[in-house]
Parts: structure tokens; C-alpha cells; sequence
């Protein structure tokens, strides 16, 4: 055995992943323990310039135990879904190592690891997404052990919607046959760069009431919804491919239209749940109407609404109609304070509205409502942060700053 093979003292790696948007939802499981889906679900990566969760990870024989940081305070390390990531990242790298043994530094497969993660986009906006922070614990965890190749897998294990966070721009996620879920995986449908117009503003609303998780939720839905069941058996097999082919195309028309339907249809489930789960509210409804009027004026999809298991919106919608539809949006929902604030991320410029469209499209507007708008577009999957100084924690394996 050479110096360079002997077991290092301490490994730090530090690396980033994106949220993504489902644009035909995710809801319904047939295996719990390997979150296997009832349905094949497809999405929008979004840039990790706007949002992004940043993890470090760190092995050495000086821990006494495995500790996790969330976002500077500590957490459940033996939540069993992180212990499902880190069981299967170990077990990928025991199999790689078993396979070769070139491998330069081996880090020991005992050593307790300590993790540290942090979003940069506030928790309080409701945009704290498992599927970042699950997708970034297994590509930090993988980087750490020298574990490459299929890892959504993995990430799938952590969140169902995690497994599509491992990938950039359009990502499909195939429900699978098999009961192992050996084939139930993302792929990518079409990198970021291929809808270079496409652009993504989520309207963060002001008042944020605790939801039903979408775990539980979706749980209820497969118990109880007849329509969830016809959703994933008649309804979703052909969306899927209408939706690949629509990105395929770059038609907005045909893409902005399905995302719209089959947002409202993972609502209507809800609605079908029993008892039933509300996640679309009244402000929600203004939402939808309003984009709605927008279309009916230009005589076009122009934007297209989706909402989660939250009360936050997503538009999509094209670079050309940002500044008018942001404005439309500024004119809706009067900002309380803060103005200049409204939009964040990237520039949306100005438009000033025709009396027509103000007429036709801004009806009883709602002040302070929305407490701004995040401007982003696609993006590319998890990243590896090179610069040691972004590590988020310390030479001693702690956090270097707390929340
Ligand atoms: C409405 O991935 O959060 O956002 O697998 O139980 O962790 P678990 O659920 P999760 O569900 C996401 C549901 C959704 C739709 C979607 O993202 O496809």
C-alpha cells in the first residue's frame, strides 16, 4: 500500500443544487419506503443564481458522531430519510471500491460524517424546497466518497421531487415498473439551454399558513381520490409526452396551456382527497384568473400558472412578457412597502400598460398581497464549489456561522 492510498484524517466537500418546478405534478406513492411514484412526473430546473441550497459535508476519525446543521442550527441526523441518502451513497461506494483498487485516497467508510446546509433564498418565504436540499446531500455525500454516475436514485430516496433536482434544465422522472425501483430515475429532456426566452417568476405571497406536507397529503390523495387514480392510470402517460415534445418544440402555447391543466388537475385530486386538502386559496384564484384575463387580452397563452403544495405562484412565461406581466402584477397587488424591493433576481425592466389592457386585466386589485416577485429562468443541476473558503463548516468540522 503506497502513502498516497493511506486513509486521509479529514475530507470537505462543499457543493450547490437548484429547486425545480413540476410542470406535470408529482403526487402519489406505490412504495413508501423507496418513494416510488403512482405517476411519471416532468420539471423546470431553476437557476441556482436566484435559489439554491449550498451543503458541505465532511468525514473524518476525529468525529464521535454524525451531525447535521440546517441552515446553522442543528438537526435530526437520524431523520430515516437522510439515513436512507447516506446508507445508499456508502453502499455505491463500497461496490466502486470493491470493483477497483486504484482508488488514490480512500476515505474510510466508518469515519462519522458531519453536514452542513444552508439556502439562499429565506425559509420564511415558503420556498424552502426538500427537493434542493436532498438533491445537494447525496451530490456532496457522492463527491465526498468518490461515488459518480446514476445518483437520482439516491436523491429519490431522500424526496420523491429530489430526484429531478440532480438534473439541469427540463427533467423528466419515469415512475418505473420494477418493485426495487431500479428503473425509476430522471432524466433530462432537454438541457438549459435549449428555451434560451423562457423565464420563470415566482410571485411570493405575504401571508404563508402552515399546509398539509405534501408526504401526508399525497398519502390521504392515494388512499382516498378515485380521480387521482384515473390521473396517473388515463390521464398523466399521455401528458408526459405531450409535454416532452412540446419543450422539444419550444412552444409556449402548447407548454403554457398543459402546465396550467395539469396544475389545476393535481388541485382537483386534492379537492377529491377525503377529507379534502386545500392548498389553492383566494389569492391563488386571483392569481389564476388574473393570468387568464392576461391570455384572453393578447389572444394567447402568454403566462402560465402552476402552485405546489403552497400558496406561493410560478409563472412561467417569456422573456418578452416579463416587464408587462410584472407590471400587471405591481399594478394588482399594490405593494405595501418597500417598492423598490418588488422584483428581485433578475432585471425585469419597465413597461407602461395600454388603458385597454389596465381595463381589460386589472380588476379590483388586492394591496400588499404579494411581497415580491423572483425573477429567474432555467438552469443547470448540482454544482461542485471549488473555492475551499465557501465550505460552511470549519477546519474542526463545525459550522462556521450560525443561523
Ligand atoms: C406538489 O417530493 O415533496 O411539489 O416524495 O414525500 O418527499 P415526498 O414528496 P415531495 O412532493 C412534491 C409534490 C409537488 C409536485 C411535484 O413536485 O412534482
Amino acid at each position: 500500500r503506497s502513502a498516497m492510498a493511506e486513509e486521509r484524517a479529514l475530507a470537505m466537500v462543499t457543493c450547490t443544487a437548484p429547486v425545480n418546478i413540476a410542470v406535470i405534478k408529482y403526487w402519489g406513492k406505490r412504495d413508501n419506503d423507496l418513494i416510488l411514484p403512482i405517476n411519471s412526473s416532468l420539471s423546470v430546473t431553476l437557476h441556482q443564481d436566484q435559489l439554491k441550497t449550498t451543503t458541505t459535508a465532511a468525514a473524518s476519525r476525529d468525529f464521535a458522531e454524525d451531525r447535521l446543521w440546517l441552515n446553522g442550527e442543528e438537526a435530526d441526523v437520524g431523520h430515516p430519510r437522510v439515513q436512507a441518502c447516506l446508507r445508499e451513497v456508502r453502499r455505491l461506494a463500497r461496490k466502486r471500491r470493491g470493483g477497483s483498487t486504484e482508488d488514490a485516497s480512500p476515505l474510510s467508510l466508518s469515519y462519522k460524517i458531519h453536514v452542513a446546509t444552508e439556502n439562499n433564498f429565506p425559509t420564511a418565504a415558503g420556498l424552502a424546497s426538500s427537493a434542493a436540499g436532498y438533491a445537494c446531500l447525496v451530490s456532496a455525500l457522492a463527491r465526498l466518497y468518490g461515488v459518480e454516475g446514476e445518483l437520482s436514485e439516491v436523491a429519490r430516496r431522500g424526496s420523491g421531487s429530489a430526484c429531478r433536482s440532480m438534473l439541469g434544465g427540463f427533467v423528466q422522472w419515469q415512475r418505473g415498473e420494477r418493485p426495487d425501483g431500479r428503473d425509476s430515475f430522471a432524466q433530462q429532456v432537454a438541457p438549459e439551454t435549449h428555451w434560451p426566452e423562457l423565464r420563470v417568476l415566482v410571485l411570493v405571497v405575504s401571508s404563508e399558513k402552515k399546509q398539509v406536507g405534501s408526504t401526508a397529503g399525497m398519502q390521504t390523495s392515494v388512499d382516498t381520490s378515485p380521480l387521482l387514480k384515473h390521473r396517473a392510470e388515463a390521464v398523466v402517460p399521455e401528458r408526459m409526452a405531450l409535454m416532452a415534445r412540446h419543450i422539444r418544440e419550444r412552444d409556449f402555447e402548447g407548454f403554457g396551456t398543459l402546465t396550467m391543466q395539469d396544475s389545476n388537475q393535481f388541485h382537483a385530486t386534492c379537492l377529491d382527497t377525503f377529507p379534502p386538502i386545500f392548498y389553492l386559496n383566494d389569492l391563488s384564484r386571483h392569481i389564476i384568473a388574473l393570468a387568464h384575463r392576461f391570455n384572453a387580452h393578447h389572444g394567447c397563452t402568454k403566462v402560465a400558472y402552476t402552485f405546489d403544495a403552497g400558496p406561493n405562484a410560478v409563472i412561467f412565461t417569456l422573456a418578452d412578457t416579463v416587464a408587462e406581466f410584472v407590471e400587471v402584477v405591481r399594478r394588482s397587488f399594490p405593494p405595501a412597502t418597500n417598492g423598490d424591493q418588488f422584483v428581485r433576481g433578475l432585471p425585469a425592466g419597465s413597461a407602461s400598460l395600454p388603458e385597454e389592457l389596465l381595463a381589460a386585466v386589472v380588476t379590483e386589485p388586492v394591496p400588499g398581497a404579494i411581497r415580491y416577485i423572483l425573477h429567474t429562468k432555467p438552469g443547470p443541476g448540482p454544482q461542485l464549489v471549488d473555492d475551499p473558503s465557501q465550505h460552511l463548516l470549519g477546519a474542526e468540522g463545525l459550522p462556521r456561522r450560525c443561523a
